[in-house]
């Protein structure tokens, strides 16, 4: 039987490994591209690479009015109704500007408080409610399940329309992820690839969305080395060294960023996620001073390393090694509106018609 959400169960559909979800997602007729995006674990490395290829298409036609113009026709039937329940600013104007790229037009809810979840409206009827307007739903909440419990209602409505996850609590963030491999493939085009390579996360990796969906999509990617290195605190969760060491990626934890500095590829910065402190003043009772990365680091880095950062930043990059050519962090930015604009372009049926332009 074809696998599609309408033919399990909600409880089935929640119950299933994440790889397996994978099937359930997928836009009905398509050729393996997402429907709805909720996790990194519906990536495999040739979607990656078709989304990568989509999102450099997109990247050059924007750059000449006759491709931009093309690719702002596409979808001028669509409208996306942007969901975030929580603070963002590139996210959502990546997305944004991503649905403005294909033609869409948007509508927006930043704060519970203008909307009718105020007057104690369920989060699930609000978002229903979106789906009565809009033909996708671009999705930010603090909860870890909710997009995926919304995509199983939506497609079993009247209304099947796309989500897609925007960072799902502490849980995952997949559309980051894409934007980082993008970047990764990018800077490592012309110097041997992404493969065989260290990855070395620092910061507060236990409550890091970007970083559980990010160390998922390199398992795609032969021979890379993870390391992650944080305070104990905050170091990374079980869930996803389980992953990895079932896959038989290697990897290591470590509280030494300097040290593992000479041997990085790419250091990938995060923020301390003090929001999920569980009582005040929790977080600044961990000392997270030897987890920052500055001119010392900077000078271990290896000639071709690359420096990482979801964004936003505080103190955990020194802002003089902004300038480096090796710090990546504002070209993830805008790489977040290309690999955005092409997973948008994929969930609506539309790589062939612009890989052919
Ligand atoms: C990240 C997030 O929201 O998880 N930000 C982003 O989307 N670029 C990282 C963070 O907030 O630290």
């Amino acid at each position: 039987m074809e696998k599609n959400l309408q033919y399990i169960s909600r409880e089935d559909f929640l119950a299933l490994p994440l790889e397996d979800k994978r099937p359930y997602l997928e836009r009905p007729g398509g050729d393996g591209e997402p429907f709805h995006t909720l996790f990194a674990q519906q990536f495999d490395r040739p979607l990656l690479e078709r989304l990568a290829a989509l999102a450099n298409r997109i990247r050059f036609m924007a750059k000449t009015k006759e491709g931009a113009l093309f690719l702002k026709s596409l979808l001028t039937h669509k409208r996306a109704m942007l969901y975030f329940s929580q603070p963002s600013s590139r996210t959502f104007l990546s997305h944004l500007a991503a649905c403005q790229i294909l033609g869409l037009t948007t509508g927006s809810v930043r704060d519970t408080a203008t909307s009718s979840e105020f007057k104690g409206e369920s989060k699930e009827d609000s978002i229903r409610t979106f789906s009565s307007y809009f033909d996708l739903i671009i999705m930010r909440t603090p909860e870890k399940g909710l997009a995926e419990q919304m995509a199983w209602e939506l497609s079993n409505s009247d209304r099947p329309i796309p989500i897609l996850n925007a960072g799902s609590g502490k849980d995952q963030h997949p559309t980051q992820a894409l934007l980082d491999i993008y970047t990764l493939l990018r800077s490592f085009e012309n110097k041997g690839g992404l493969q065989n390579r260290t990855i070395t996360f620092c910061g507060d990796l236990l409550r890091g969305r970007t970083v559980r969906s990010l160390s998922y999509l390199l398992t795609n990617f032969p021979g890379i080395r993870q390391i992650f290195v944080a305070p104990d605190a905050w170091q990374v969760p079980q869930d996803v060294t389980d992953i990895l060491s079932a896959k038989g990626v290697a990897w290591e934890k470590s509280s030494d960023l300097r040290g593992n500095v000479p041997q990085s590829d790419a250091v990938y910065m995060t923020r301390i996620q003090d929001e999920w402190d569980e009582s005040k003043g929790e977080s600044a009772k961990v000392d997270s001073s030897r987890f920052k990365f500055g001119q010392e680091e900077l000078d271990l880095l290896p000639k071709d390393g690359i420096i990482m950062h979801p964004l936003p930043r505080r103190d955990e990059i020194a802002t003089c090694c902004d300038r480096d050519p090796r710090a990546m962090y504002w070209r993830q930015m805008r790489n977040g509106m290309w690999i955005r604009s092409a997973l948008i372009a994929m969930t609506f049926g539309y790589e062939k018609q612009i890989m052919g332009f």
